[in-house]
């Protein structure tokens, strides 16, 4: 008998909030400027979910593409992992009420929380299951509402994130297939990218510094190429593969300047690695699964190209996934 081993995309969906908020809008309330943000980050725009729509709400309308471009029932989903850093409530999980919007009972649902990786990282955890046969059809989504994380009046973090999510539908199947998935972190680098207050750990004070994104960019930017051209290696070593091998990167979505330098470390040409970071900003774990349904359904991704995703984010996390498509 055959063995269904290998975890194959059936269906990508993405959604993004309607509202948009351009440089020139950001330039009205900080000292920043559209050439600035442009140069600095490739970053034109980015989409805000409206004040009554959560993380959750994206996350349905996504996976709800997914499942339409899947051609599949929901209630043959039998695991939903949902990868955010921006619940919407502390408890029940994200996953758990994407359920009850899918209206299916009883599967397992549950979220990961790798910040900027977390896609990779649920990716990689779904593919487990699929390998094992836990299960035969994982709904994994990457779905981020950062905007209600982020000072507004900063504008070393507000100009460079955005709200979104993406989804993804894997089948067991005989073809290939996820081929291998990575993922690491180091928690020493927790201070150069974080939220200082949560759930347990309460603000010291009312200033919303204690509840919003904390940076040190530039130190960021360094340890994100570098460390993104380390796992690309890692993951074409692990599969005996070449650079030459690898069709598309899809990337996360936080500056067309680590895009273009990790594009370039693996000697692809700029058009090979997809870019969306101009059209939303940095979503977090959002943004690696919108960027692969983009170019999926506008049709540069084809079946059997080989693809390389992967991400780095707070924590430090970082992770990758190569799959023949
Ligand atoms: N508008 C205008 N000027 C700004 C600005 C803004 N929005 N944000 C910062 N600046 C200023 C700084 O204050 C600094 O001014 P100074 O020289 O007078 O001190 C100057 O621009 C340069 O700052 P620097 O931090 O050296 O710029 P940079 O080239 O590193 O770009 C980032 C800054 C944040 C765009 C870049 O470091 C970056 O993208 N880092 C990674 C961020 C990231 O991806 N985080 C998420 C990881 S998942």
């Amino acid at each position: 008998m055959s063995q269904k081993n290998y975890s194959r995309i059936i269906g990508t969906g993405r959604y993004l909030p309607e509202k948009i908020v351009t440089n020139v809008d950001l330039e009205k309330k900080v000292d920043t400027s559209d050439a600035w943000i442009r140069e600095r980050t490739g970053i034109e725009q980015r989409h805000i979910a409206a004040d009554d729509q959560t993380t959750c709400d994206l996350a349905e309308q996504a996976s709800l593409k997914a499942l339409e471009m899947a051609e599949i029932e929901a209630s043959e989903i039998d695991l939903i992992i949902v990868a955010t850093t921006t619940p919407d409530k502390t408890f029940p999980s994200t996953a758990c009420l994407l359920q009850q919007r899918l209206a299916i009972h009883g599967c397992p649902a549950f979220d990961i929380q790798a910040v900027c990786s977390g896609f990779v990282y649920a990716l990689s955890v779904a593919d487990q299951f699929i390998k094992t046969g836990m299960a035969k059809c994982v709904l994994v989504v990457g779905s981020e509402t950062l905007s209600r994380i982020t000072n507004w009046s900063d504008r070393n973090t507000c100009v460079l994130f955005g709200d979104g999510a993406g989804a993804v539908l894997l089948q067991a199947s005989e073809e290939a297939g996820i081929l291998s998935t990575h993922i690491h972190a180091d928690g020493q680098y927790e201070d150069l990218l974080h939220v200082p207050s949560g759930v347990s750990k309460l603000p010291k004070t009312d200033s919303i510094e204690e509840r919003t994104m904390a940076m040190r960019g530039n130190e960021v930017f360094k340890m994100a190429v570098n460390t993104l051209s380390r796992i690309a290696k890692e993951t074409l070593d692990a599969n005996g593969l070449q650079k030459e091998d690898i069709d598309w990167l899809v990337p996360h979505q936080a500056n067309l300047r680590i895009i273009n330098g990790t594009a370039k470390k693996l000697k692809l040409s700029p058009e090979q690695a997809v870019v969306t970071v101009h059209k939303h900003a940095n979503t977090s774990s959002a943004s690696v699964p919108m960027a692969l349904d983009e170019a999926i359904r506008d049709g540069r991704i084809q079946r059997g190209h080989m693809l390389l995703l992967e991400a780095f984010g707070g924590g430090f996390t970082w992770g990758s996934a190569l799959i023949r498509y």
